[in-house]
């Protein structure tokens, strides 16, 4: 018998992107693969935790042992999310969620009319703000994916969100981040940061999921 670092731990994961529907058939939504999510559901669930992964529409094989709840809009994202917060240890916002919506989602197919046409959106709910800020929060953990300053502004969403800890890449570097196989990251928590080099996104999410365990196992139950 190895004890493993998440042993007895329940652990929370987005994934992937959202998609906000216009009409019956088109979506506004984005490039995220879920890779770097999915990676660290099975890192999880190797180091012994118990792992929902809650994902949009991603096109990725469930990981061994793995439970996955699949979503498709932020608001059904943040409704499944918010339903398991309570009960989890660790949560990590991995997930490129869309900040808006269309305001309206039109009943029939939309028909070309004019040379020019306005969409109006409307601000998504933050999925994980409302974790770090609900009753009994599980220990929080988000994403940054700056193309400048990176540091600063993974800074300023680990305060604004308040968050335990902040993972940080710089997207505008060609061969890491969005849909790349290969990611580079920073892992700021208030006390400090520490950086990860390039690595394949699976051998990350262990290095990851190994100093989130240290982190989570030295913050005192309160
Ligand atoms: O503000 P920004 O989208 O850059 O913050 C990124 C972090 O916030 C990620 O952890 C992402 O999963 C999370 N997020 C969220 N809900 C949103 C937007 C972002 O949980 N509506």
């Amino acid at each position: 018998f190895e004890s493993r670092l998440l042993d007895g731990m329940r652990v929370l994961i987005t994934a992937g992107p959202t998609r906000e529907a216009i009409d019956p058939v088109r979506y506004i939504s984005n490039h995220s693969s879920g890779k770097m999510g999915f990676s660290l559901a099975r890192a999880a669930a190797d180091a012994g935790a118990s792992v929902t992964l809650v994902a949009g529409p991603v096109n990725l094989p469930t990981p061994a042992g793995v439970e996955r709840i699949d979503v498709v809009s932020a608001q059904d994202m943040y409704d499944a999310v918010l339903a398991r917060t309570a009960e989890s240890d660790l949560f990590i916002g991995c997930a490129a969620v869309a900040d808006y919506r269309p305001a309206t989602v039109v009943e029939q197919k939309i028909k070309k009319q004019n040379d020019e046409m306005t969409l109006t959106l409307v601000r998504n709910p933050d999925i994980i703000s409302a974790v770090s800020a609900s009753e009994s929060r599980p220990f929080t953990v988000g994403f940054a994916a700056e193309t400048q300053d990176v540091l600063g502004y993974a800074k300023g969403k680990l305060e604004r969100k308040k968050l335990d800890a902040i993972i940080a890449n710089d997207v505008s570097v060609a061969g890491i981040g969005f849909n790349s196989d290969q990611n580079e990251v920073i892992l700021l928590t208030a006390r400090g940061e520490q950086a990860l080099p390039r690595m394949g996104k699976q051998q990350l999410a262990d290095a990851l999921i190994e100093q989130l365990a240290q982190l989570l196992n030295s913050t005192d139950p309160a």
